[in-house]
């Protein structure tokens, strides 16, 4: 078992940036294995998730072609993806497992999807229930709602459904449907999700239209491949934001990363709590990238988090939880139910190991109460295999005194691979 071993650091003046953003990356794959012709993805995230992702597609009967460790060529097969000769691994991926069950509803095959541990314990209800709206015949072979999949997939026919949760899984999942389906698909959330999906829809050639946020595509509809360069993931480049912030004297510059309005709820929530933080936007479409400079040392403020909120941070929860930590009174953090849906049951977890280090911590139903500006001290706490666990855990590692152990880190491999490298790297230079 990988552990990573971690002392604090006293100093911070870097620039870097991070690797290329998890949700686009997938999307990238998926949209360009359903186009006619070849897609170039520069920038792609070569972590397990997305890999599981083009794995799926080459089962699917798609070429890939991985000309460089973050480039990929995609060979799409139009509107002739192949039956799968075996069940599909998606590993952790909840992104690939509901993405990929929206592009193969509407092919005349049956898939199997499957996955790890954590993704056998998450809900899919959610996806199957429009899938089968749109005539596809879903089997959940787990308790509950819960993987693997069965998925047989027929002719759809479009549909009209309004989603309980904000989830870009379950919108995209809808969309990459509705591509394939006859007639008028109508979709609607309740606060708007991550909207990389239909930012991308238009690169290979799709239209739809939005009303009054209510998301209106006409199926089905040919794609065209692209090229595409897939910005930093802000869910990566946000661990640095908060180590830079909580840092005296530290400087921190982040190039090329995603600024993506529907994922960058952080930097109004860290610059509520007195953060020294600007955010650039150099390009802005397809998705707006940019830089991120961080200065650290203001003292850090309490803040509320909750509401329209919620979605357009839910992964950088674990590591907001660590900036709460640092600023003296109570962060208030609701309405956050789903994230005990994620890769592990993220509020149970965030509260056991801030606790370990010393930090009290009262766990909600759908949120946490976190007490900060008390002394950190290392700990010995475990990942739960949850990749953003394992990160939120060592960044705090960096801010306490003492040493700090996270056990259990391959699963970082997920979603930011050469994290370590670079938690090195900033130990080296910053001892
Ligand atoms: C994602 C959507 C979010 C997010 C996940 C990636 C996506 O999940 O937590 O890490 O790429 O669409 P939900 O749709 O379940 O909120």
């Amino acid at each position: 078992m990988s552990n990573l071993e971690i002392r604090p650091i006293r100093r911070l003046d870097a620039e870097f940036s991070v690797p290329g953003d998890k949700s686009i990356s997938h999307r990238g794959i998926m949209l360009g294995g359903l186009a006619a012709g070849t897609t170039r993805l520069r920038g792609f995230l070569p972590g397990e998730d997305c890999l599981s992702t083009l794995h799926a597609l080459q089962a699917l009967g798609c070429r890939v072609d991985r000309v460089a460790p973050d480039e990929v060529l995609i060979e799409g097969r139009g509107a002739k993806l192949l039956a799968p000769a075996e069940p599909i691994d998606c590993g952790n991926s909840g992104t690939t497992m509901r993405l990929l069950s929206g592009v193969v509803a509407g092919f005349p095959f049956t898939t199997r999807l499957f996955g790890d541990a954590s993704l056998t314990r998450r809900p899919m209800g959610r996806i199957a229930e429009p899938l089968r709206q749109f005539g596809a015949e879903i089997l959940c072979e787990g308790s509950g709602d819960r993987p693997p999949l069965t998925i047989r997939g027929t002719q759809l026919r479009a549909i009209d459904f309004t989603s309980k949760v904000a989830s870009a899984q379950v919108k995209s999942c809808i969309l990459l449907a509705a591509l394939q389906a006859s007639g008028k698909t109508t979709f609607r959330e309740p606060i708007l999700s991550r909207d990389h999906t239909e930012r991308l829809l238009p690169a290979f050639g799709a239209s739809f239209r939005t009303e009054k946020q209510t998301l209106i595509l006409h199926g089905p509809q040919r794609l065209e491949g692209t090229e595409l360069d897939v910005p930093g993931d802000f869910s990566s480049a946000a661990f640095w934001m908060v180590l830079a912030a909580g840092l005296p004297g530290a400087r921190l510059t982040l190039r090329r990363v995603g600024l993506n309005p529907t994922r960058t709820a952080l930097i109004s929530a860290l610059l509520r709590m007195g953060a020294g933080l600007v955010e650039m936007v150099e390009q802005p479409s397809p998705e707006p990238m940019g830089t991120i400079s961080v200065q650290g040392g203001s003292p850090l403020k309490p803040t509320t988090v909750s509401g329209k909120e919620i979605p357009n941070l839910i992964d950088e929860i674990p590591i907001l939880a660590v900036a709460a930590a640092l600023a003296k009174g109570t962060t208030e953090i609701r309405d956050a139910a789903e994230l005990r849906h994620k890769e592990s049951d993220r509020l149970a977890v965030v509260t056991k190991n801030l606790r370990l280090f010393g930090v009290p911590v009262e766990e909600r139903p759908d949120g946490l109460l976190i007490e900060g500006g008390c002394s950190l001290i290392g700990a010995e706490v475990e990942s739960h295999g949850d990749h953003r666990i394992a990160m939120s855990a060592a960044i705090l590692g960096l801010l306490a005194k003492g040493r700090t152990l996270v056990k259990d880190t391959a699963c970082i491999e997920t979603s930011y691979p050469g994290f370590a490298k670079q938690i090195g790297l900033l130990q080296e230079a910053g001892r």
